[in-house]
């Protein structure tokens, strides 16, 4: 081996990349249900594990720029809540995408573990959940419903609907450059103000089309999962025991930010 590689990496012989990615228990997570192991599920547990490490990495951003805009203009970070949520914005896309790679299994070799997967779901993600609240959306009725709930999982349920969500923060900086934000009346005329002066309130028109990616790619992750699960189970009820896709798409009308879509009819 020629001297230039004999010492590369090894100065100090501490830090290895696996003891620092702690690869040894990362690569041990991936247990299968199925015996004889079914070949697809392997992708199957693999692709939720990378969705939960993406939802943490989202927990972390859009809490980061929560806490930028409280702080409002005064604050001097509104910058850092745009620059956030533009990674925020990339995340989200690269999470629609990726179900494109779970659409390579078909419907006959999932069928080969599903049957072992009740009463497990998507549905019990408490991450999926807590960017939900923090986004806006809380609604502590998902407490009740979820099954096989750890103390730990449902005190950071109860912290994020206790906590401010992105859209109180939003309003905070509102108020901050002098746009009243008590009533929802006053929160629109305040968004139309903004959308026609923006020369004046740039970094308010900037975050508040930010909030409003934020909700749309959100719309589009739950219109992309609907369709591959009608593809994949057609109308069979969920393994988290609900309707299944009945249930899946009477959630695609949701919105985080209703005031932020109707600003667009009184324009
Ligand atoms: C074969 C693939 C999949 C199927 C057939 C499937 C099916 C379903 C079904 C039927 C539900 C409704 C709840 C229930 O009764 O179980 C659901 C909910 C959910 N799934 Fe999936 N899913 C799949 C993959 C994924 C993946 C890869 C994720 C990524 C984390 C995911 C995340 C979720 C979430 C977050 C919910 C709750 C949605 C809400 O309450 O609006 N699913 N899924």
């Amino acid at each position: 081996m020629s001297e230039n590689f004999v010492s590369f990496g090894e100065q100090g012989a501490q830090l290895t990349y696996g003891s620092y990615l702690r690869l040894p228990q990362l690569l041990d997570s991936q247990h299968l249900e199925s015996d004889p192991p079914a070949h697809d599920e392997l992708l199957f547990i693999t692709i939720h594990q990378v969705y939960e490490l993406w939802f943490k990495q989202l927990l972390h951003e859009v809490s980061a720029a929560r806490d930028a805009m409280l702080g409002g203009e005064a604050g001097g970070r509104l910058w850092w809540a745009q620059h956030l949520l533009t990674r925020v914005h990339v995340i989200e896309r690269v999470l629609v995408q990726q179900v494109d790679v779970l659409e390579t299994m078909t419907p006959q070799d999932f069928l080969e573990f599903r049957q072992r997967l009740a009463p497990a779901s998507g549905f019990q993600s408490v991450q999926f959940r807590e960017l939900e609240f923090l986004s806006g959306a809380k609604d502590p009725a998902y407490l009740k419903r979820f099954r096989g709930i750890t103390p730990g999982e449902k005190e950071r349920l109860d912290a994020r609907l206790a906590e401010p969500t992105l859209w109180d923060a939003f309003l905070a900086m509102l108020r901050s450059f002098g746009l009243p934000a008590d009533t929802d009346e006053e929160v629109s005329a305040s968004l139309r103000t903004a959308a026609h002066d923006r020369s004046r309130y740039a970094v308010v028109w900037a975050l508040s089309e930010a909030l409003l990616q934020h909700d749309e790619l959100a719309a589009h992750w739950r219109a992309r999962h609907v369709v591959m699960v009608e593809r994949m189970i057609g109308a069979k009820s969920g393994t988290g025991g609900s309707s299944g896709s009945t249930y899946l798409r009477s959630r695609l009308p949701v919105q985080y930010y209703p005031l932020l879509w109707g600003l667009r009819s009184e324009l």
